[in-house]
């Protein structure tokens, strides 16, 4: 009888060790990515989910011309993090705000991205 009680203890703590072993490691790969700031695998998943849709490769399906390789970004000013991120946050005519949607980091992030995609050619 003692033996069981005893056995029932082990179990349990066993039990308690492993989920908390468990709990441990599936939460600490999210935290990881919080804490990062810029990260260009999160701005590189940023830009997909958020941004692929009009821009893919870099292009501009809606409007053409004003799309993200170099030389248009040269043409209408976007050449900075600070003017893309501040389109982005507002948007414009058909292209939407982001500023809801997405932190400030994000934002800041996701215009490096677009920045250093640009001078290399979206490659
Ligand atoms: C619904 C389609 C759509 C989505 C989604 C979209 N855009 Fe746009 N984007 C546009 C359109 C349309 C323009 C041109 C706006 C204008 O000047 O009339 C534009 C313009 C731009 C420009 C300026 C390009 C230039 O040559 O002047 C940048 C930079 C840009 N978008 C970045 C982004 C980023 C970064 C995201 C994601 C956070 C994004 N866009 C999401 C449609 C979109």
């Amino acid at each position: 009888m003692i033996l069981l009680t005893q056995f029932k203890k082990i179990i349990s703590v066993a039990l308690l060790i492993l989920t908390l072993a468990f709990v441990e490691i599936s939460s600490n790969p999210q935290t990881a990515l919080a804490d990062t700031t810029t990260n260009p695998a999160t701005a590189a998943e940023v830009f997909s989910v958020n941004c692929a849709g009009c821009h893919i490769n870099g292009g501009n399906i809606i409007r053409r011309g004003k799309n993200l390789k170099q030389k248009a970004l040269k043409r209408y000013g976007m050449d900075s993090i600070a003017n893309i991120a501040n389109l982005v946050s507002n948007g414009k005519n058909i292209m939407p705000a982001y500023k809801d949607r997405l932190s400030e980091q994000q934002i800041l992030d996701v215009s490096a991205y677009v920045l250093s995609q640009a001078e290399n050619d979206w490659k």
